[in-house]
């Protein structure tokens, strides 16, 4: 016996006789039974009444059957309404249907029919508000993912902006904050190769300072070599190598001083196909372009994407702000010199024989500067622009800077645009007005034959003429790619002979007395010595 709880039926007809035989039939088979004369009545049985299904009549007094159909399926549009009509058409059928009717029957109608439909009706409505609920279910578990996912998302972009936000904690120097910057941005973003370049006008070409590789660091990638040469490294001497034509993009950003993305490379900006996907944003420091964060993919199937490009621009806007933190709150000075020094490095690392050039040079000026009774103040200056004196360097090709042979007078033009071009770094960040004029002046020669202004005698600062012996000396003492150092005799004699033409005669005399008494050989030695060991140390 199915002792279930049997559906509850509503029968709506006009005609008494129908209702009595249906209401009988069905409550002998166990069903709920309800009735109504018409429309009206059946819509208020349904107010309060649970009803499963409605067997209804068309032609009634009051609202039809069709009128009610509809307004049962505004209430319920699961509820199966079963039409039964003596007058069959067409018309009536479509509109039936068109109701939200499931089902009609067309009389006389037998009871086993209706019961046979009825059956039929309720499973097809079990199953679509199984249907109903089953998409829900899917919806909302959807709808659970995407939140999930976005959750997961917002949280990973906030442990990437937090990790750049701390990436800057525990630097101590703007070098630093340049090595930093470029290491998290590997980590960060799917780049294989990424550079901080600074910009200056006095450069010419963007000046790489830092700059990490992912298969340098997890061993996971081989770059192609070519891509992956900083610009300022010119390879094989090619005037359209990649690294070139990157820089002619990397000046463009800078002076746009708007972010690039090229997410698919494919040759636009004249750029090699071979970096696949590359982005570039530039660095502002008091609302001056001040250098570049460039990253690049060379190989593999992943781009980069806006929100690699919002991290590095937000790791550039974070750099940019430390920088300028250390130079609030720790010394500007210092910290704009080691970097200004660490650019010195850079351009002496290129070449084996200038190793430690400008230190030895800033250190025999002291030696001189101290016979010569400088002040402290002097001395702080000689000590300064001993150490850059060379920094404009930077702005020469290597090709011409690590000429072994002879240099071309065209490419010796290019070598005595060094001291302006340093004077001109130094000037762009305000500071240093002495120091500057040192830089400038450090190839002057006393008889007014040098360059770059052919100044003469006291019109040279006193401190570029001490520089001057210094700078000679060391480039004579010291091995160079085109020659050995020279012999300490010959030196000696050139230096003499160079008093009153190329040297101030009183720091030639100077130079005499503290050489003499073996004080520069001692520092030479020593120095010398000092560069071996850090050499042989950093040998890789
Ligand atoms: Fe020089």
């Amino acid at each position: 016996m199915d002792d279930r709880k049997k559906e509850t039926i509503l029968f709506v007809d006009d005609e008494e006789s129908i209702l009595d035989v249906a209401r009988q039939y069905f409550e002998r088979k166990g069903y709920q039974t309800l009735t109504a004369g018409n429309g009206v009545e059946a819509l208020k049985i349904f107010e309060n009444e649970n009803v499963d299904c409605c067997f209804t009549d068309i032609n009634m007094p009051e609202m039809n059957g069709l009128e009610l159909a509809e307004n049962i399926r505004m209430r319920d549009a699961t509820m199966p309404i079963i039409v039964m009509t003596g007058y069959p058409s067409l018309e009536n059928t479509i509109q039936t249907l068109k109701n939200g009717v499931v089902d009609f029957l067309i009389k006389p109608v037998n009871l086993k029919q209706m019961e046979l439909c009825m059956l039929r009706v309720m499973q097809q409505r079990g199953l679509f508000v199984e249907n109903v609920l089953l998409k829900e279910e899917v919806k909302s578990k959807e709808r659970l993912e995407e939140l999930n996912r976005e959750l997961l998302y917002k949280v990973d972009e906030l442990n990437i902006l937090n990790k750049i936000m701390g990436s800057f904690t525990a630097t101590v120097s703007t070098t630093d904050i340049f090595k930093r910057a470029v290491d998290v941005v590997l980590e960060i973003t799917p780049a294989d190769r990424c550079m901080f370049y600074v910009i200056n006008e006095s450069l010419g070409e963007p000046f790489e300072v830092a700059s990490a590789e992912k298969g340098k660091q997890g061993g996971k990638k081989t770059i192609h070599p070519d891509l992956c040469s900083p610009p300022s490294i010119p390879v094989d001497e090619q005037p359209d190598d990649h690294a070139a034509l990157l820089s002619r993009v990397i000046l463009e950003v800078a002076s746009d001083e708007l972010p690039l993305l090229i997410s698919e490379n494919t040759g636009v900006r004249g750029l090699p196909r071979e970096l696949m996907s590359v982005m570039i944003v530039p660095m502002k420091i008091r609302e001056k372009v001040f250098g570049v964060l460039a990253a690049v993919i060379c190989e593999g199937g992943v781009r980069f994407s806006e929100k690699d490009l919002y991290y590095l621009s937000f790791m550039a806007q974070s750099a940019a702000q430390s920088i300028e933190n250390l130079a609030l709150y720790e010394n500007i000075y210092e910290n704009l010199f080691a970097t200004l020094y660490a650019f010195v490095n850079a351009v002496e690392a290129r070449d084996l024989y200038t190793r430690q050039h400008s230190s030895r040079v800033t250190g025999i000026s002291m030696i001189l500067g101290k016979q010569l009774e400088c002040n402290g103040e002097e001395l702080d200056i000689l000590n300064f622009a001993g150490h850059l004196h060379d920094i404009g360097k930077i702005g020469i090709r290597d090709d011409i800077l690590l000429k072994p042979g002879q240099l071309t007078s065209e490419e010796f033009e290019k070598i005595k645009a060094h001291p302006v071009i340093g004077a001109n770094i130094l000037a762009q960040l305000g500071m240093w007005e002495k120091e500057r004029q040192i830089i400038r002046c450090h190839h002057e020669r006393f008889d007014g034959t040098g360059y770059p202004d052919g100044l003469k005698q006291e019109q040279i600062p006193s401190l570029a003429r001490i520089l001057s012996v210094a700078d000679v000396y060391d480039a004579m003492a010291s091995d160079r790619a085109y020659r050995k150092r020279m012999d300490e005799e010959l030196i000696l004699k050139i230096i003499d002979e160079g008093a009153g033409t190329q040297f101030d005669p009183k720091v030639v005399a100077a130079f005499k007395y503290v050489y003499n008494q073996g004080t520069i050989l001692r520092y030479m030695e020593s120095s010398l010595a000092e560069d071996a060991g850090h050499c042989s140390n950093n040998k890789e």
